[in-house]
Order: structure tokens, then sequence, then C-alpha cells
């Protein structure tokens, strides 16, 4: 069955957005066969917690994490709830020591920036290589009412993290509260960050060939103002040879040429303007 389905015989009260049916099928489909371990953060009146113990296997742990301690009443078997404050570290510290490593967390708490925040820097070093951090409700990062839009808000950090998990490139950068060692990829849609964890394949990339290495080469057009650079520097040689081997001319040489180069990268970056706005 479907969540949406599962959504709609729930007895206990949800509400959802009619689009994000879709998107919990399409990440937790892979999931459902598997013993997992399930969070969701935000339990309201227990609806989306039914739906969660009946679309997963039978032997997989649900958990909910609410601040409302009247939630506590949602426990059963199968179900277990915690109480506790997502934007408050020490209760994520604790949570984690007394659950161990989890496969999939939903965010569908408060939705404030720090909350969003807080669950993400506390949550990805504990979820499992192959599991998923799903924040729900990310347009909050544009409504007045959580403080938004702001330079901080929770789709900004989310951007942040764009650039962490591209800082694996050897010498690009480096964050101090760095996740670039369990993000493996992240994944968005309409109202929704995933971070795909997977620690295993995020080790620093090297450039590898192939077999036909040593073989001759065509120019890679990738290059080409190497190329050029390289044609115009053999003909400078030829023509002003005695020039060429003072050491100032060189330098005046490849000072202007690496300026051409600059400013070719303006033109194209002023080309580009228009998809900016
Ligand atoms: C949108 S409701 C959850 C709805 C539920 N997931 C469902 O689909 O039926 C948000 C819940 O987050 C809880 N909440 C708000 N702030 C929180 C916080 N700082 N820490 C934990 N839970 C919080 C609220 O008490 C509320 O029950």
């Amino acid at each position: 069955m479907k969540t949406y389905d599962l959504f709609i015989q729930s007895e206990k009260y949800s509400t959802k957005w009619e689009k994000y049916f879709d998107v919990y099928d399409s990440i937790f489909e892979k999931y459902r066969d598997k013993k997992i371990t399930f969070v969701e953060v935000g339990i309201f009146n227990g609806g989306s917690l039914e739906i969660w113990k009946k679309f997963f296997h039978p032997e997989s742990r649900i958990i909910g994490i609410d601040l409302n301690p009247e939630c506590k009443k949602f426990e059963k078997k199968g179900i277990e709830i915690f109480i506790g404050d997502q934007s408050n570290e020490n209760f994520w510290d604790d949570f984690y020591k007394k659950v161990g490593k989890i496969d999939i967390l939903l965010d569908d708490g408060g939705h404030t920036n720090m909350q969003q925040i807080i669950t993400s820097i506390k949550s990805v070093p504990n979820i499992n290589d192959d599991g998923v951090l799903l924040i729900e409700d990310t347009h909050a990062s544009y409504k007045n009412e959580f403080g938004n839009p702001s330079k901080y808000s929770f789709i900004n950090f989310t951007k942040k993290l764009i650039d962490d998990v591209n800082f694996k490139y050897p010498n690009l950068g480096r964050f101090r509260k760095s996740l670039n060692n369990y993000i493996y990829s992240i994944q968005y849609y309409e109202s929704f960050v995933a971070f795909h964890i997977n620690s295993k394949k995020t080790f620093t990339n090297k450039s590898i060939n192939n077999r036909s290495a040593n073989k001759e080469m065509i120019d890679d057009f990738r290059h080409e103002n190497l190329i050029k650079k390289k044609m115009l520097k053999n003909k400078l040689v030829k023509n002003f040879k005695f020039l060429y081997k003072y050491r100032f001319f060189k330098w005046c040489y490849n000072f202007i040429l690496n300026k051409i180069i600059y400013f070719k990268y303006i033109s194209d970056t002023i080309k580009c303007l228009k998809f900016f706005k």
C-alpha cells in the first residue's frame, strides 16, 4: 500500500500537503522490506506514526519525538516515544546514546531554522550508511512567521552543505562544522530536502586513466585557452626570439596572456548574468 492510502485510512488525525506522498513513496520504498530504525520528529496526534508502523517492515523500530509530553500516550508495541526539544543539542546526544544509529529520520517538527539545522547537524553522523535524513516543510525558509527569508535560513544552510559536499574535491576548502564525511548526496523537492548518507562513498576522489593513457592524444578543447596560449607563445618565441630569452619579457608575455584569459571568463560571466535573475 502507498503512503497516501495509509494516510487516508489512519484513524488518528494527521494533515499533509498533497504532493508529499509521492516524495515519501519514492524515498522510503527501498527500505520497506528491511528491518530498520525509523524516527519522526513531530508526533502531534500520532496520525503519521500509524502510517509508518504499517508502511515499514513489521519488525522495524518506529520512534516518534515530540516536545509535548502528552504525546507519550501514543507509545505502544512497536512504537517508541521520546519527549524532548529538537533544538536542544543535549537532547540529541542523549537520544542517540540510548537509541544507537538509525536508518531514517523524518523531521516534521517545529520547522524553525534552528530546529531544522540542529536536527541535521546532530543526526547526520548518527545515520547508518545508505540511510536518509528527510527534512519536511522547508518552505518555512521563505516565510515571515519563521523569521525568514534570512541569510541563516535552513535552505541557505543546505546551500552551504552543497559546498561542503563539493569540498571533498581535493584542496577546495573545508568548513569547521563539515558533514562531508557522511553526506554522499543531497536531493531537493518542493518543501523537502533529502540528505543521503554513506560514509563509505565519501572518500577523497582521485583521477584514474584507462589502459590507453600513454597513446598519442589529440587536443582537449576544454583547454582551448591554453592551446591558444601555447600557439601564441610559439609564434612569439619565433618572431621575437631575441627578446624572449630575457626573463622580464617572458614575465610580461605571461602576465598579458593570463589577463586575456581572465577577461574572457569575465565576459562569459556577463553573458550568463541573465540566467541568475
Ligand atoms: C506538524 S506537527 C506533526 C504532525 C505529524 N508528523 C503528522 O503528520 O501527523 C508538529 C509537531 O512538532 C512538535 N514540535 C514543535 N516544536 C518542537 C520541538 N522543538 N521539538 C520537538 N517537537 C516539536 C509539535 O508539538 C507538534 O506535535
